[in-house]
């Protein structure tokens, strides 16, 4: 009975298969067979079910820890072509197939983000919801310059960005905002408007309206500031780097000392960046000392939280951006964090009317005034940008699934986890922690000491030496594909 039940189960299988090929063949063939075709639909949904079958696939081993994290190749390898898959653009056009075979390559070759063994830099994880907002983003395909053509985003902008205003303190999330294409970016639009309100005509006459402006940031900061100053005009050398304690958080003395000697000079303070959580140590400047400051000298506050700002979600750990309500501005990234998909991040502006001001140029044939809907949620033209890309929608979705409580609890998670990897490193053999105390973040800095190096005395020899260890233990996990981390 099972020998016949076999051979019945094998004739199934080889006419599932028959129909399978026959179906490819049929339903599978070139580009001019999609939408709009006429006749298009079925082909197109064909081809689509069978994207969504490789996306999910993915998905699916990307959350398998014994898939590889990547499948590494160096760059002339995939120059060169791998089998079956070439990145060179062709003059004929390719077979729906091989399109397919392209989209599952290019995953192939890829790194899996969302894996967990995945610890690259700042943004990690795959959000299944995230993920599907983003699809949905995509399958709308539209601009968020104006209201007239992205209604429904503009709106959940709009009251996603007042929500963020309330977290962060500002009374009834009152104040302005805008989605912009990640942190350095939003940095950048915090420096522009610092200058706008105090030297408004610079924006029509140029900087030589103005007096020689000075920008203050720890010597721990990102490198996006001293691009907006070089990018905005103000020149690296008028960034004037504030001295950090030992575990990377700005003196606020310094500040103090650094903005009467610039005034002594001649020279103008405009804008002091504080931050809440440095991108390498996790470190939180004191917000309210520097508040202080800044409000005796008049200088605008930025406090770039792209790396910490999502710990305002905790009521346990907010406490570490104290202060925050008192910034003029902040950079909020909720794609590290917060775990939401490349790219979302948002500049907060606590004075409305600001980001308009500053970068409004009324194009006549996007932002006109007189149309049928209130115009005010035309927010085009208060970026620096002309198109934008829908960035909300994924968030705003993620929030909707988690709710506040959700966020807050990924959260408070993920410091759990950095703490019990603090104390488990902490007195272990060969291990050297890069600063005393409590990681503040989710950062947890550490040297591994090899045996041949734990008895050289601390020097420079030892530093140069460490750095070549942890040069090395890269190119180790490179070839060892089960994990990717950050040295
Ligand atoms: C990551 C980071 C930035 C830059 O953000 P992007 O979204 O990568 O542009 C700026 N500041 C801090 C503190 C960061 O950690
Ligand atoms: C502020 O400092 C942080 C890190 O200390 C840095 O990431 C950021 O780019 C700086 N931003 C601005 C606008 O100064």
């Amino acid at each position: 009975m099972k020998y016949y039940y076999n051979i019945i189960n094998n004739v199934i299988k080889f006419f599932k298969f028959c129909i399978l090929i026959y179906f490819k063949m049929y339903f599978i063939p070139v580009m001019r067979n999609l939408l709009p075709a006429k006749n298009g639909e079925e082909y197109t949904m064909q081809f689509l079910l069978e994207v969504v079958d490789i996306l999910t696939n993915y998905v699916r081993k990307t959350f398998d820890r014994s898939t590889k994290v990547l499948d590494f190749h160096h760059p002339h390898q995939l120059l060169e072509g791998m089998e079956g898959f070439n990145l060179e653009l062709c003059d004929q056009p390719e077979s729906l197939e091989q399109i397919l075979v392209d989209c599952r390559d290019t995953l192939k070759y890829g790194v899996r983000t969302g894996h967990p063994r995945f610890f690259n830099q700042l943004s990690s994880g795959l959000d299944i919801i995230g993920l599907a907002g983003e699809w949905l983003t995509s399958t709308a395909n539209t601009n968020m310059f104006t209201y007239e053509i992205a209604p429904v985003f503009v709106l959940m902008e709009q009251l996603t960005l007042k929500k963020m205003r309330e977290i962060i303190g500002w009374p009834n999330g009152e104040g302005d905002g805008i989605f912009s294409p990640g942190g350095a970016i939003s940095n950048m639009y915090s420096v522009m408007v610092a200058r706008y309100k105090h030297y408004p005509e610079v924006k029509i006459k140029g900087m030589a309206a103005a007096p020689r402006l000075v920008l203050f940031t720890s010597e721990h900061s990102h490198y996006s500031i001293k691009k907006a100053s070089a990018v905005l005009g103000f020149g690296t050398e008028n960034l004037i780097l504030l001295k950090t304690d030992e575990r990377g958080r700005v003196i606020p003395a310094d500040l103090e000392a650094k903005v009467i000697d610039a005034k002594q000079k001649g020279f103008m303070p405009v804008f002091v960046n504080a931050t809440a959580g440095s991108t390498v140590y996790g470190a939180f400047d004191p917000i309210n000392e520097i508040a202080d400051i800044c409000e005796k000298y008049n200088i605008w506050l930025h406090v770039d939280g792209a790396w910490g700002g999502g710990l305002l979600m905790s009521r346990k750990h907010r406490h570490k951006l104290n202060g925050v309500e008192r910034a003029n501005s902040v950079t909020w990234n909720p794609h590290k964090m917060m775990g939401v998909p490349l790219q979302c991040s948002a500049i907060l502006v606590r004075e409305k009317g600001l980001l308009q001001g500053c970068n409004s140029m009324c194009a006549g044939y996007l932002f006109q005034p007189d149309k049928q809907y209130d115009v005010t949620y035309d927010t085009g033209d208060k970026a620096i940008q002309c198109g934008r890309h829908v960035d909300i929608f994924k968030f705003w979705l993620m929030w909707k699934s988690k709710g506040t409580i959700g966020f807050e609890k990924h959260i408070d998670r993920c410091l759990e986890l950095s703490e019990y990897l603090y104390h488990k490193i902490k007195n272990r053999e060969g291990y050297e922690m890069v600063f005393q105390g409590e990681p503040q973040h989710t950062n947890v800095c550490f040297w591994y000491i090899p045996p041949s190096l734990r008895l050289l005395p601390d020097g420079e020899e030892k530093r140069q030496r460490l750095h070549k260890v942890s040069r090395y233990s890269q190119s180790l996990l490179l070839s060892l594909p089960k994990l990717l981390v950050c040295d």
